[in-house]
């Protein structure tokens, strides 16, 4: 059954987060709207609780918005970093994380499930670096290094986030680190990457996971044929459905759907990655945060500084893009990389979706029902969702436990194999510590 158009070329790094760039330039058009179109914002207005528009307690900072952190993602390459230098050198690690007892805790209740799927204990005592050999660094993000190092006591592989404090601290003051950490520890799904814990030294705050050793789903789309077929699709969609459900039963939004944040593990299920950028709606249910990769983002949290807020069902918005994105190559409102963030939400902002003529029909009706951009008729939840003709036939109790034969199952030659990620420069170790890092930011990790 044909689903898709013709593959785009392979274009990894897109934007990452918007925090105001581009919403300026969108805000500032919208300033001069008509008065019709101010009326329809108003009437929108008033299913929403107006915000003042200012960070609310419960809800992380965003990150202040800087074209460089835009175009931050597209300096990943760059990076000339030292990963080996980094793990040797473990004389800065000043604390240990009480974080690692407690998460090992958890996973030891985990392993007694029914699922092969937990990654074992790891019983660290007191976490630095030199408890840890490193191999080279698998990814790279605006906040930070991502490294795969094996635990040396037991032999686990893992992937060590490195975030840098002083970016924290330049940033958003410890409220996104600290709702990624809670959210982990909270979550307990076969389909959420697994915590290990937390530790930190003079420079970073360390978040040692478990290692999603077949790559991101990015790649597998975009290296290989461009699309994923009908069947592919839906297992990935039914396994990611059920990771976003079980991160907004724990009351967050997640905000940054998309293939970069998707990991395939060994067996080839879906591991969901990366909770910077999630967080918990104020006590009216609302987010106000520019957070987001601008392609994937809905009309509401455009409208979010009109509307006083948006609300955590956004993810099921950038679930259609991505399904979208599945069966073409390509998301629906940004077709070229080369797109400006103003350009794409004006876009957006329509929610007119053109699809290819081969598009799977039910799927275009799924897509159509996910993006309507009257809230109150969109479908907006998981219970929908799995209830939609496109999903019939499913059995939702095999996919939770990891039951559906995956399309595609990662060649690995042995443990700690990281053939599915790109190439990149080592850490760099050069870098002195920043002076004026409030370390109390960072207390408990
Ligand atoms: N647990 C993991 N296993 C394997 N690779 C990972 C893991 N966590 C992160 N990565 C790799 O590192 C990249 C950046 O990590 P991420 O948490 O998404 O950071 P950022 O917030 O900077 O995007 C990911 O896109 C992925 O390639
Ligand atoms: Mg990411």
């Amino acid at each position: 059954m044909g689903c898709g158009a013709s593959a785009p070329p392979p274009e990894k790094y897109r934007f990452h987060y918007t925090g105001d760039a581009g919403h300026e330039e969108f805000d500032e058009k919208r300033k001069a709207e008509t008065d019709a179109s101010a009326a329809q914002v108003s009437g929108r207005k008033d299913s929403f609780k107006a915000g003042d528009g200012k960070i609310h307690a419960a809800e992380p900072e965003a990150p202040a918005s800087t074209p460089a952190s835009v175009g931050a993602a597209a300096s990943k390459m760059k990076r000339k970093v030292s990963a080996k230098d980094r793990f040797k050198n473990a004389k800065n690690a000043t604390k240990t994380a009480s974080a690692f007892s407690a998460a090992g805790k958890q996973r030891s209740k985990r392993n007694k499930g029914p699922h092969g799927w937990i990654a074992k204990d790891m019983l660290l005592g007191k976490a630095s670096l030199d408890k840890f050999e490193p191999k080279r660094v698998i990814g790279t993000g605006l906040m930070g290094t991502v490294q795969l190092a094996m635990f040396k006591k037991d032999e686990t592989w893992c992937a060590i986030k490195m975030i840098k404090k002083d970016y924290v601290c330049r940033h958003n003051d410890g409220r996104h680190i600290k709702a990624e950490r809670a959210l982990l520890n909270a979550c307990d799904s076969p389909f959420i990457v697994n915590l290990f814990g937390t530790f930190q030294d003079k420079k970073f705050v360390y978040f040692v996971m478990e290692y999603a050793a077949g790559g991101e789903l990015f790649s597998r789309l975009h290296n290989t044929k461009g699309i994923f077929g009908c069947n592919t699709s839906k297992f990935y969609l039914c396994e990611i459905l059920l990771a976003i459900e079980h991160v907004q039963s724990h009351g967050y939004a997640y905000r940054d759907l998309k293939p970069e944040n998707i990991m395939l593990d060994e067996e080839g299920h879906c591991k969901l990655i990366d909770f910077g950028f999630a967080a918990r709606p104020d006590k009216d249910g609302l987010l106000h945060t520019n957070v987001g990769t601008p392609a994937y983002l809905s009309p509401e949290q455009l409208n979010h500084k009109k509307t006083g807020g948006y609300k955590p069902y956004v993810d099921y918005w950038s679930f259609a893009i991505l399904m979208y994105e599945f069966m073409t190559g390509v998301t629906p409102f940004c077709k070229n990389f080369k797109d400006s963030s103003y350009e794409i939400y004006t876009r957006v902002i329509t929610g007119k979706i053109k699809f290819p003529s081969h598009f799977d029909p039910l799927g275009r009706e799924l897509v159509t029902a996910l993006t309507n951009v009257d809230v109150d008729k969109r479908l907006k939840d998981a219970k929908s969702v799995k209830a939609h003709s496109y999903f019939e036939g499913v059995d939702w109790a095999r996919v939770e436990n990891r039951e559906l034969a995956p399309p595609h199952v990662p060649k690995l030659k042995e443990k700690g194999d990281c053939h599915y990620f790109e190439q990149y420069g080592p850490v760099n170790d050069s870098e002195k510590a920043p002076d004026k890092i409030d370390h109390s930011v960072f207390a408990g990790f």
